[in-house]
């Protein structure tokens, strides 16, 4: 987003990446380092979006594809709107959880809808935004699966999806890295908290070097 005085940080990934646990030592070292953070999330970061994360996620039966990714980028115009450009325009850094990388993967992992449509939907609901740095937090679906188990998370519709699922999932994450190599960083989310935490701080620090 070019006439912006912040930064925009998304992390993208599997169910079970550990996006959460990068986010929150993330937080912690930009507001130690004396940035502005708003912390935020899609689907729901907005009032209207968390309405609709309890549509997407928590509705019981079928959801027709296309309604689906109506409804993300439904959540999507709204939150980027009304929360993540005026944070940017205040000169924040927004950290993000999921954004249109997401739908891409997800939406297109259910093989009905195709993901230049749904990258158009998105950047439509979002008026051309992109954000300046996307972590994609890269993890095998089994060794997820095992931390979500043990997490002992409540029922959500998409994480009980088939491992064919997820394995497609995370094949369109890391083709979507592929095409935008300057936007993505690419970190392989089994190792150590800290060791990745390291690695994603080395690339915002050069990100807000830049911006300087
Ligand atoms: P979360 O628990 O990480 O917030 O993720 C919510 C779920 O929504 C997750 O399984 C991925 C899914 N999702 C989509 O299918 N499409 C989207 O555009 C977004 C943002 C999330």
């Amino acid at each position: 987003m070019s006439a912006q005085r912040g930064t925009w940080i998304t992390l993208e990934g599997g169910d079970g990446s550990g996006k959460t646990t990068q986010a929150d030592l993330l937080e912690s070292w930009l507001t130690d380092a004396g940035h502005v953070v708003l912390r935020t999330r899609e689907p729901g970061g907005s009032d209207v979006g968390r309405l609709i994360r309890d549509i997407v996620l928590h509705h019981r039966g079928d959801i027709a594809p296309r309604a689906e990714a109506l409804l993300y980028a439904a959540d999507r115009a709204h939150h980027v709107a009304t929360v993540v450009r005026p944070a940017l325009e205040r000169g924040e850094v927004v950290l993000q959880d999921r954004y249109l990388d997401s739908s891409v993967a997800y939406q297109g992992a259910g093989r009905v809808l195709d993901a230049t449509e749904i990258r158009d939907l998105s950047l439509w609901a979002a008026e051309g935004a992109l954000p300046d740095l996307t972590v994609l937090l890269d993890l095998d679906p089994e060794t997820a699966r095992a931390r979500l188990d043990s997490a002992d998370k409540p029922f959500d519709r998409l994480e009980a999806e088939k491992g064919e699922f997820h394995r497609r999932v995370r094949e369109a994450f890391l083709a979507l890295a592929a095409a935008e190599p300057d936007r993505f960083l690419v970190i392989d989310a089994a190792g150590d908290h800290d060791v990745i935490a390291t690695g994603i701080r080395r690339r915002v620090a050069d990100l807000l070097a830049g911006d300087r």
